[in-house]
């Protein structure tokens, strides 16, 4: 399985509706994107803490209304073509999703722990009142309090972690999580670890892959999922 990264980061500004779109074109069937909270509780779709990289304004997402996101331009910074795209919310880009019948990998981004029970309240909420299908649903986090908040409030849906690290005890330290998937850096994978993940049971997922000549070691590893900018190489 191919996953665009933040929609598909290489072919169109990360994290937009233009991205999905992309992705869709690209002829994937999964989508990773990032989801943090405005300053009134909306689940915006944005990577960084703030809009500086990836829009013409500035200050922390967290800080600003969606009304006031709404007005930036999350599309020139990456090119011309894309000017006037904005920042989705969540619900929008659920919607794009269902529309295009793709799969949802929703990174579920904390930059402080004390984000973790209102984001994760109210991504759980947007999704119920959508209806969006738990079969393509996938919540990923590097926060594990983020993912045990999941398991409380939406069991239901399946539940991913993102490493970049890999400590020797962490399979150990994950396990009473009860996850469906581990999302590992790729430059930290080996056949070794690729051996002890899967043996775990763990659907093993590797990010950020761009370069597809490599994908036959992974494949041989036994990685099940390649998150990658570049969905249209692959
Ligand atoms: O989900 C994998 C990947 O997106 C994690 O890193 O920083 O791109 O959110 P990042
Ligand atoms: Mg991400």
């Amino acid at each position: 399985m191919i996953t665009g990264h933040r929609g598909a980061a290489a072919l169109a500004p990360e994290n937009t509706l233009a991205g999905i779109q992309k992705a869709v074109e690209s002829g994937i069937k999964w989508i990773e994107i990032d989801t943090q909270l405005s300053a009134d509780k909306i689940p915006v779709i944005i990577h960084d803490k703030t809009v500086k990289r990836c829009t013409n304004g500035k200050g922390r997402v967290g800080d600003l209304t969606l009304a006031e996101l709404k007005v930036l331009d999350a599309g020139s910074w990456f090119s011309n073509e894309f000017k006037g795209e904005t920042i989705p919310t969540l619900e929008e880009a659920l919607l794009a999703c269902q529309e295009h019948n793709l799969n949802m990998n929703l990174e579920i981004k904390i930059h402080n722990e004390h984000e973790v029970k209102p984001l994760v309240e109210k991504v759980v909420e947007t999704v119920k009142h959508l209806n969006f299908p738990i079969e393509k649903l996938l919540f990923s986090s590097f926060s594990k309090n983020a993912l045990v908040h999941c398991q409380t409030l939406y069991p239901e849906v399946r539940r991913g972690f993102i490493t970049e690290h890999k400590p020797s005890n962490m399979l150990d330290t994950i396990k009473p999580l009860d996850l469906y998937s581990l999302h590992i850096d790729h430059r930290i994978l080996n056949e070794k670890l690729a051996k002890s993940i899967k043996e775990t049971g763990l659907t093993l997922m590797i990010w950020t892959l761009n370069d597809p000549k490599k994908v036959d070691k992974f494949t041989a590893w036994g990685v099940n999922n390649i998150i990658t900018d570049k969905p249209n190489v692959f």
